[in-house]
């Protein structure tokens, strides 16, 4: 067969980052076939090295307080370091322009502090999403290949959600509260937290969710040789 299944096609094109979510649930027996999709993602030597923790509930509600606690007072506690300052151009640009339409999306002026504030905080409040997953890694060496794995299962889990109507946004902001996350949810230090997925049902009247990301062409990422 050489062409995608026209529904695998709409799944991939329409899957994106939901930043505002309804809080019904998901029913457990469509989380858990989601789950089950997400575990048939590939990894090196098939080690399946990730380790998910499914948050909802109270539990959700209550680490959502520690977490805006911890985030007012920027206790942060990453197991892995993030900055778009680390990034080279043309990389740096992308994450700035990205910014700039999320934030222009929300309508918030650049110079609004506060507002911008409250916006990273709306990541520490999982978007009003019912569950949050939590993807952690046992580190081997320098941890890129598991990384790797973990990226894999995170994209699949992700479109297995978009497949049934559901959302979700891939969160590293959420690793940098490693430490209360672990404690939270009785997490052994022996795992390190790469980054968390806040997830449900998409708040279509949110301004958030009137905001889409585009793609650079392909001939700017592949290069080809025959
Ligand atoms: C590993 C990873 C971490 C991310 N971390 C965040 C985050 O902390 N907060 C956020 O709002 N979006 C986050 N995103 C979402 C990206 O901004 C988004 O994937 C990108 O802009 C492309 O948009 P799309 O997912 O809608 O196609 C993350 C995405 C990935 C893959």
């Amino acid at each position: 067969m050489s062409s995608p299944s026209p529904a695998f096609h709409d799944v991939v094109r329409s899957r994106h980052s939901v930043r505002a979510f309804l809080p019904s649930p998901i029913p457990r027996d469509v989380l858990k076939s989601v789950l089950e999709e997400a575990q048939c993602a590939p990894s090196n030597c098939n080690t399946q090295p990730w380790n998910v923790q499914i948050v909802g509930g109270d539990t959700l509600k209550a680490l959502s307080a520690t977490l805006v606690e911890e985030l007012g007072k920027e206790n942060y506690t990453f197991d892995f370091s993030f900055d778009t300052r680390d990034y080279p151009e043309p990389y740096r640009q992308r994450a700035a322009e990205q910014g700039g339409r999320y934030y222009q999306a929300l309508g918030v002026a650049r110079g609004d502090t506060l507002s911008r504030a409250e916006v990273v905080e709306r990541n520490v409040r999982f978007f009003g999403a019912p569950h949050a997953a939590f993807l952690f890694l046992p580190p081997v060496g320098d941890n890129v290949r598991v990384a790797a794995d973990l990226g894999m299962y995170a994209q699949t889990f992700l479109l297995a959600l978009a497949a049934r109507g559901y959302a979700g946004v891939p969160q590293t902001i959420l690793g940098f509260f490693a430490e209360p996350i672990r404690q939270a949810l009785g997490v052994s230090s022996d795992f390190k937290l790469l980054f968390g997925i806040s997830f449900g049902m998409a708040d279509g009247s949110h301004a958030a969710s009137g905001y889409r990301e585009h793609r650079i062409p392909i001939e700017q990422s592949v290069a080809w040789h025959e």
